[in-house]
């Protein structure tokens, strides 16, 4: 009943030599995808194009994608605004049974999804394949919204009538996604703006389009009408601006840095538009005396490490106790030197690369200002280009020892394999150098003591908090998001997402037949 799609490239069949690669750059033309706008796969009015390429093998071209422009921007939001009415229209539970068969369509297509996912994007296979298992995960949970989006009745000051309250679409939202997870953050967005009744523009990261060209496919293959959902590529100049300024969007759902996401905000402020945010982190780890130092040691690497630290919930700190710390240390810089790096799509690699160029050059910039500033590099810190890795923007896992918590290293979103070792005392000295820092998104505490366990969820000021468990991770069925720099009060994913996508109507119903006065009226 599925239709399948390959993978753009399959790891067994299309092994990417050197000069494949050259003639994939010079006559044989990578496949172009499209624009999906109104229905319709279509160009850019720009006419022009850009390359995806791989970042463990650069001169390996994905695809090429529309370099959209603000006359693509208009002719999607056009298309979503005409489809408004009939989408809100459209019973929710049939909203809902359209996107049980997105799910279905995610599973019977979930290697393919991730090979290329990884292809595009870096990460080792293992994690593409959860990337995708987060997006069926919340695709079916969310569905399942459609039966459900609950209201309110709640009883009157005054006889013969009813007050109740119902959730109401926002109307057009534009969603801007990130590159780190291609596949699970536009579903986060996608599947709870659709469900709640709106219709939705989609910009997806100009490092990661194949992954939403392949979820918007399924979109289509399982029957989601035309206008409903539009996906644009292209630039943030190019399409991310002119989308979010757009007159006719009403809500902004954006993914990415804090400096663009401020930008995001001022814009929407002017407007009045709504807007949700979820930015940077600088989480941490902390490790008391009495921890399971192996378990922490395990935490860390996963935590710090994987994704090759591209995660807004990457350990990035680890304040361990006096006691404990070299015994710590030890263990961590001998761990962290087992970690290969290589390609994704091999099953023996640990590590991927970096998504580009910039990103190395911006983390390798942090290795350099922690030298400066004082902080001990025990390991890394360097671009790693070993065998296989020469054509790939890898670098090093890099552990920093010696870490003071107003260093930089210790303050500033890094976004790659880096961590920095903080000693502390005692519990609260620990809490106080998480929370001091201007992001709160998640943090754990590696402990035996239930008491200390308690305290430490208490006082941490972020919007996750793990207990013997790596700061990544999250499952879709709670909140998703941070306090501080990290956002704006909203939370993505759960049963909170529906905050975002909906607006509350409060409804009065009078069947007294007279004139009755709240708040007057004996
Ligand atoms: C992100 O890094 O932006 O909790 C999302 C996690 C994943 C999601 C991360 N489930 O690490």
């Amino acid at each position: 009943m599925f239709i399948r799609f390959p993978a753009v490239h399959s790891v067994e069949s299309s092994p990417i030599t050197r000069a494949g690669a050259l003639r994939n750059r010079g006559c044989i033309m990578a496949k172009e995808f499209k624009n999906y706008i109104d229905g319709k796969w279509q160009r850019s009015a720009s006419g022009k194009t850009f390359e995806n390429v791989n970042p463990a093998n650069c001169t390996e071209v994905v695809g090429r994608f529309q370099k959209s422009n603000r006359k693509d921007v208009n002719s999607a939001v056009a298309a979503a605004a005409a489809a408004q009415k009939s989408w809100r229209e459209t019973p929710a539970p049939k909203r809902g049974e359209i996107l049980f068969k997105v799910a279905e369509l995610m599973v019977a297509n979930k290697e393919a999804l991730a090979q290329d996912m990884t292809r595009e994007m870096g990460k080792i296979i293992g994690e593409t394949r959860g990337d995708v298992q987060e997006a069926i995960d919340l695709t079916y949970y969310t569905a399942g919204e459609g039966r459900r989006l609950l209201g309110e009745t709640v009883p009157s000051e005054l006889q013969n009538k009813f007050c109740m309250s119902v959730r109401m679409p926002v109307g057009l939202v534009a969603a801007i996604t990130p590159w780190n997870f291609p596949l699970a953050i536009p579903s986060w967005k996608l599947i709870p703006a659709l469900v709640c009744g709106n219709t939705v523009v989609i910009k997806p990261a100009t490092d990661t389009p194949l992954s939403v060209v392949n979820f918007v496919k399924i979109f289509e293959q399982a029957g989601l009408p035309p206008g409903v959902l539009n996906l644009v590529t292209g630039s943030g100049t190019g399409v991310g601006t002119p989308l979010m300024e757009h007159r006719k969007v009403n809500l902004v759902s954006f993914t990415g840095s804090t400096e663009t996401g401020s930008l995001v905000a001022a814009s929407c402020a002017k407007n009045m538009k709504q807007y949700s945010l979820e930015m940077g982190g600088k989480n941490a780890i902390i490790v008391m005396d009495d921890a399971n130092l192996d378990l922490a040691v395990e935490g860390v690497i996963f935590g710090a490490f994987g994704t090759t630290g591209q995660r807004c919930t990457a350990c990035s700190r680890v304040i361990v106790h006096k006691k404990v710390i070299k015994k710590f240390t030890d263990r961590l810089i001998e761990r962290t030197r087992t970690l290969r790096l290589g390609d994704g799509l091999k099953s023996k690699t640990d590590v991927g690369p970096l998504i580009n160029s910039a990103q190395r050059e911006k983390v390798h910039g942090y290795v350099e200002i922690g030298r400066k500033e004082g902080a001990k590099l025990l390991t890394g810190g360097d671009y790693h280009n070993g065998a296989g890795c020469k054509n790939g923007y890898f670098y090093q896992p890099t552990v920093f020892g010696d870490v003071a918590p107003k260093m930089r290293i210790a303050q500033e979103e890094i976004f790659g394999p880096v961590v920095a070792i903080i000693p502390c005392n005692n519990l609260d000295q620990a809490v106080k150098i998480v929370n001091d820092c201007q992001f709160g998104l998640s943090s754990s505490i590696y402990t035996q003591d239930i008491n200390r366990a308690f305290q430490a969820i208490a006082s941490l000021d972020t919007g996750i908090t793990y207990v013997n468990a790596s700061t990544i991770g999250a499952e879709i069925q709670l909140p998703f998001g941070g306090t501080k720099g990290t956002g704006n009060g909203h939370r993505e994913a759960g049963t909170a997402a529906l905050e975002i996508f909906t607006e509350w109507k409060s409804i009065y119903i009078d069947t007294s037949g007279k004139l009755q006065k709240a708040q007057i009226d004996d």
